[in-house]
């Protein structure tokens, strides 16, 4: 009998486990059914829609204007270019919904990480696949380190140090 109930906490437990793991990594549900895949095959790289990357702390998401560069022409008769065309109209910017973020006490910077050679997809997953975008990974402070720590020897006392991540 005990054995049973242990055996049925375990599964309660793992089945718990499992579901919050499967909401950490789903993708939320946007304004706009903006599509990565779509645009990736179009052959939009991804340093032109999220230009700051390579020159400052966040990456930045694009402008409806940046949008509109190419919907006004482009996939006009579309439902969801006409729910972006509609946000456009009314001068009003699309509420995206962040997928990964740290909390305000973490400092991240794309630019860092850039420099060093590390691309995209190391840490988003193959964003260019995702018809809706998705974490790829949980980017908890274990995540953040296992990387660090395996960087050269004389930059890991830097690169583990609390205060590069907690400012
Ligand atoms: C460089 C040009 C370009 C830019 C900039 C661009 N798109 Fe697109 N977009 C495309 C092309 C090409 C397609 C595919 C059209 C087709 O399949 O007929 C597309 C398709 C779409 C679709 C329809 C997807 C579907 O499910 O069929 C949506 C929605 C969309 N874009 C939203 C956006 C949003 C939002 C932005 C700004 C963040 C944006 N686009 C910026 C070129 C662009
Ligand atoms: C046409 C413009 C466009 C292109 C090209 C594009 N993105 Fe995006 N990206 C967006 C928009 C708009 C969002 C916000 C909506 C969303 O999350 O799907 C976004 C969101 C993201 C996010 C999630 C940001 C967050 O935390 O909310 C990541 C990561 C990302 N893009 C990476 C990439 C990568 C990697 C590429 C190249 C493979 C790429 N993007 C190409 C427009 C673009
Ligand atoms: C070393 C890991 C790493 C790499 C490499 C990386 N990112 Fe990020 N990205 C993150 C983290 C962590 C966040 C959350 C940052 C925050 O909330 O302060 C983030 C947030 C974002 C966001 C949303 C917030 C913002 O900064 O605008 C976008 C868009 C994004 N990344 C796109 C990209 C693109 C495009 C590339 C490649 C050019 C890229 N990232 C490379 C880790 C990375
Ligand atoms: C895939 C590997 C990888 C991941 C994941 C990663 N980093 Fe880094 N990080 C690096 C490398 C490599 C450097 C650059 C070291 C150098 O300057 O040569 C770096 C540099 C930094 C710097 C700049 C340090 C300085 O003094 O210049 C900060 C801040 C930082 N990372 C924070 C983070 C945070 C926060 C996370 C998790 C959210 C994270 N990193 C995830 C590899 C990574
Ligand atoms: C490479 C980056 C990095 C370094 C180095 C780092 N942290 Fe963090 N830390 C993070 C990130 C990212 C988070 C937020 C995600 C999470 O809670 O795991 C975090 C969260 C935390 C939290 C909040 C935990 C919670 O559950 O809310 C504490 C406390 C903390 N860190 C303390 C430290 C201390 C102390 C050190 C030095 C021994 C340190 N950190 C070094 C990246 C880092």
């Amino acid at each position: 009998m005990t054995r049973r109930l242990l055996l049925f906490f375990s599964i309660l437990i793992l089945a718990a486990v499992l579901v919050t793991r499967a909401q950490v990594l789903a993708s939320p549900e946007q304004p706009v059914a903006f599509n990565h895949q779509i645009h990736a095959q179009a052959g939009v790289q991804c340093l032109f829609c999220h230009s700051s990357a390579l020159r400052a702390d966040i990456a930045g998401i694009p402008s409806m204007q940046k949008c509109m560069g190419c919907h006004t022409i482009i996939a006009t008769d579309n439902v969801a270019v006409q729910v972006l065309t509609s946000y456009w109209k009314r001068k009003e910017p699309i509420p995206w919904v962040r997928v990964s973020w740290q909390p305000e006490f973490v400092y991240f910077s794309h630019q860092a990480h850039l420099r060093t050679g590390e691309n995209c997809e190391t840490c988003h997953g193959d964003v260019g696949r995702m018809p809706l975008t998705r974490p790829a990974v949980k980017m908890d402070m274990g995540w953040c380190l296992d990387c660090h720590l395996l960087q050269p020897e004389e930059k890991v006392v830097r690169l583990a140090d609390c205060l590069t991540c907690h400012k």
